[in-house]
C-alpha cells in the first residue's frame, strides 16, 4: 500500500508491506497497558490513560488510511467500576473530554461515533455527550469509531437473551442471525482481527459472541507505545494468517 505522506523510514516500509486486497474490515483493540506505561515513566496512571488517548487517535488515522471499515475499542469494561473511585471518575472525565474535543475532528475525518455497552450506568453528562456526538456524526460513513463503555461480553449476551424472551419466539426461528440482531454490535460486521497489547494473554470479557473467528493479535507494546509502526506490524501479521473458518481451506 502507497505509504501517506510524512511517514518515516521504517513506517515506508511497512506500508509497502501491506496488501490492499485483504484488509480486517473490522478490528478491535483491547487497550491495555496505561498504568505501566505512566509506572515506568514515575507518572500517575492518569497520565498513561492521557496518553492512551493519543495512542486511539492514532490508531483511528492509520485505520482511515488502511481502509479498515470499523474500530471498536474496549475503553471501559462491566469490571471497570471496581477500580479507586478517584481513577473510574477521572476515565469518566477524560471520556467526557475526549468526545467534546473529538467531535469536530471526527466530522473532519468522516468518522462516524458508535457505543456498545450498557449506558445506564454512566454519569448523565458523558451520555448527553455521546448522544449529542453520535447524532452530529451518523452520516459519516469512512470508519465506524466504536467505543465499548461499561462492555462485558457476557453482559452482552445476557442482555440479547432476556431482549429475546420478551419476543414469544417459536425455539426453531432463534438462528445466529437474530441473536445477533439484538446484541450491541447490530449491524457491525464481527471483527476480523482482535488486538490486545501489554503482554496479558486473555480475552477479558469482550465482544465473546462476536470474536469466534476472528484472528487474535497479541503484543508485548504497552497500549500508550502503540503508534502507527504497531498497527502495520499487526496486519501484516494478520494478512499472512489463513481463515478457514471451520473448513479445510482447501487442504
Ligand atoms: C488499560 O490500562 C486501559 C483501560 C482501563 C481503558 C483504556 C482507557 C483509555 C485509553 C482512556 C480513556 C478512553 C477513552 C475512549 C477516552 P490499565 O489501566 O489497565 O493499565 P495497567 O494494566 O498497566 O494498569
Amino acid at each position: 500500500m502507497k505509504p501517506p505522506k510524512g511517514a518515516g523510514r521504517i513506517e515506508r516500509k511497512l506500508w509497502l508491506k501491506i496488501n490492499d486486497s485483504n484488509i480486517p474490515s473490522h478490528v478491535a483493540i483491547i487497550m491495555d497497558g496505561n498504568g505501566r506505561w505512566a509506572k515506568k515513566r514515575g507518572l500517575s496512571r492518569i497520565k498513561g490513560h492521557k496518553a492512551g488517548i493519543k495512542a486511539i487517535e492514532n490508531a483511528l488515522d492509520s485505520a482511515l488510511h488502511l481502509g479498515v471499515k470499523v474500530i471498536t475499542v474496549y475503553a471501559f469494561s462491566t469490571e471497570n467500576w471496581i477500580r479507586p473511585e478517584y481513577e473510574v471518575s477521572v476515565l469518566m472525565t477524560l471520556l467526557f473530554q475526549f468526545l467534546k474535543l473529538q467531535k469536530k475532528k471526527l466530522m473532519n475525518k468522516n468518522i462516524r461515533l458508535s457505543v456498545i455497552g450498557d449506558r445506564s450506568k454512566l454519569p448523565r453528562i458523558v451520555n448527553k455527550e455521546i448522544d449529542r456526538v453520535l447524532v452530529e456524526t451518523r452520516h459519516n460513513n469512512a470508519l465506524i469509531f466504536n467505543i465499548a463503555l461499561n462492555y462485558g461480553g457476557r453482559d452482552d449476551i445476557l442482555n440479547a437473551v432476556k431482549q429475546l424472551l420478551d419476543k414469544n419466539l417459536e425455539k426453531d426461528d432463534i438462528n445466529e442471525d437474530l441473536f445477533s440482531y439484538y446484541l450491541y454490535t447490530k449491524g457491525i460486521p464481527d471483527p476480523d482481527l482482535l488486538i490486545r497489547t501489554s503482554g496479558e494473554v486473555r480475552v477479558s470479557n469482550f465482544l465473546l459472541w462476536q470474536i469466534a473467528y476472528a484472528e487474535l493479535y497479541f503484543t508485548d507494546v504497552l497500549w500508550p507505545d502503540f503508534d502507527t509502526i504497531e498497527m502495520l506490524k499487526a496486519i501484516i501479521e494478520y494478512q499472512k494468517r489463513e481463515r478457514r473458518y471451520g473448513g479445510t481451506g482447501g487442504i
